[in-house]
C-alpha cells in the first residue's frame, strides 16, 4: 500500500462519520477509491443534503461544492482538494447579463420561469430562486422543465445550449418553439416577435468537453462497430443526440451499461475517465468504446496527492464557501428541484 493510501485510511480512520468524502463519476480510480459515495450531480447534492459530517470533502468542480455548501447548515464546512477545478460552462452565465436578460423577458407581457443547470454559480441559482424557477441536473431536467410546462410558463434554461434543446426535444416540443438566447447580443439577438412563439429559451453556453463529439464520429463508430449502441451524455449537440440509441445523465449512462446484454458492444459520447472506468468494470462481458476521447482537465486537477494534503492540513483556501447573503434563495432553487 502506498504513503498516500496509508494517510488517507489512517486520516479517515480518525474521523469516522464526521467525514464525508464525494467524488463525481468523472474523476480518477485514484480519487473514486477514497470516496464514500460516487455519484453524479444529483446524487451527490442529494448525499450532501442528507449529511450530518462535520466535514464534507467534495471531489468534482466548484459548482458543485457551492451546491454541497448551500444544501448543509452553517455548522459544516464543504471542502475541496484543489478549488481552482471550475466549469467553464458554469462561468458562461454572467449575473448581470442574465438580470438584463430577465428584464427584456419579463417585459415582453408573457409569464416566465427561469430553469437552471446546476453546472451555474451560486448567484445565478440564487437568482433564480428568487425569481420563482428551480435547479435541474441532467438526470432531471425534462421532469423540471413538465414542471415549468405544469404551471403555463414559458421556460428560461440556462447555461447549456444543448441540455436545453435535448430537453425540449424530450418533450416533444418542436425546435421552432426553441430559442437561443446569445448573450454576446443586445437583448440576446432577439425581437419581441421572435419571442412570441418561444416555449423554450436557452442560454448559448456549452461544455467544451461534450461539444467536441461530431456527426462524423458517430458515422465512424457505426463503421467501425455496426452492431454497437451508442449512447451520449445530454450536454452534446442536438445532431448527435438524434443519431445515437440513447442519452442520458453520467448515472443514467452507466444504468444503461450495467443493463446491456453480455457480449454487447457500447460506445460511450462522455467524458474519457468515465468511460475507460466503465471499460475496465465490464471487461470480458461488454466490449466499450470511446465515441471520441474528451477528458475534462478541471475534473482532473484533483488527484490523490491533493487529497492527501488537505486530508492532513485543511487549509482555508479549499474551504468552499458561498456568501450568506446569496444562501436562503440559492437554496430554494435546489431545494425546488430535490422535492420534485
Ligand atoms: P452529471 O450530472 O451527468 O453527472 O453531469 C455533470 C457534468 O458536469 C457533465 O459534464
Ligand atoms: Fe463542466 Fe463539461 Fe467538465 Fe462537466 S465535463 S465539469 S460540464 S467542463
Amino acid at each position: 500500500m502506498s504513503d498516500n493510501n496509508l494517510d488517507i485510511e489512517n486520516i479517515r480512520r480518525e474521523w469516522r462519520d464526521r467525514l464525508l468524502i464525494l467524488g463525481h463519476h468523472y474523476q480518477s480510480p485514484d480519487v473514486l477509491r477514497h470516496a464514500d459515495v460516487i455519484g453524479d450531480s444529483l446524487e451527490l447534492a442529494r448525499k450532501a443534503a442528507a449529511s450530518n459530517a462535520e466535514r464534507i470533502l467534495f471531489c468534482g468542480v466548484h459548482f458543485m461544492a457551492e451546491s454541497a455548501d448551500i444544501l448543509t447548515t452553517p455548522a459544516q464546512s464543504v471542502y475541496m482538494p484543489e478549488p481552482g477545478a471550475g466549469c467553464p460552462m458554469a462561468s458562461m452565465a454572467d449575473d448581470t447579463q442574465v438580470e438584463k436578460a430577465w428584464t427584456f423577458l419579463n417585459q415582453q407581457g408573457d409569464a416566465w420561469l427561469p430553469i437552471v443547470y446546476v453546472n451555474s454559480t451560486a448567484r445565478i441559482k440564487a437568482f433564480c430562486g428568487r425569481a420563482g424557477g428551480s435547479a435541474c441536473t441532467s438526470s432531471n431536467a425534462p421532469k423540471v422543465f413538465q414542471w415549468a410546462l405544469d404551471q403555463k410558463k414559458k421556460i428560461f434554461f440556462l447555461p447549456d445550449i444543448h441540455l436545453g434543446i435535448n430537453s425540449a426535444h424530450d418533450l416533444g416540443i418542436p425546435d421552432e418553439h426553441t430559442a437561443i438566447y446569445d448573450y454576446q447580443k443586445p437583448n440576446g439577438g432577439l425581437t419581441p416577435e421572435a419571442l412570441k412563439n418561444v416555449r423554450v429559451l436557452v442560454w448559448g453556453g456549452y461544455c467544451p468537453i461534450h461539444v467536441n463529439f461530431t456527426v462524423a464520429d458517430v458515422q465512424a463508430a457505426r463503421a467501425s462497430w455496426p452492431e454497437a449502441r451508442i449512447i451520449v451524455h445530454p450536454e452534446t449537440p442536438k445532431e448527435i443526440v438524434r443519431m445515437v440509441d440513447a442519452h442520458g445523465s453520467t448515472a443514467q449512462i452507466i444504468k444503461y451499461v450495467q443493463a446491456a446484454p453480455a457480449g454487447s458492444t457500447i460506445v460511450i459520447g462522455t467524458e474519457s475517465q468515465l468511460v475507460k472506468r466503465l471499460a475496465e468494470e465490464h471487461k470480458g462481458r461488454l466490449t466499450i468504446k470511446m465515441l471520441k476521447g474528451s477528458f475534462c482537465p478541471n475534473m482532473a486537477k484533483t488527484n490523490e496527492q491533493n487529497l492527501v494534503r488537505i486530508l492532513r492540513d485543511w487549509p482555508d483556501r479549499n474551504c468552499i464557501r458561498v456568501p450568506s447573503l446569496l444562501i436562503p434563495d440559492a437554496r430554494l432553487c435546489l431545494e425546488r428541484m430535490l422535492a420534485l
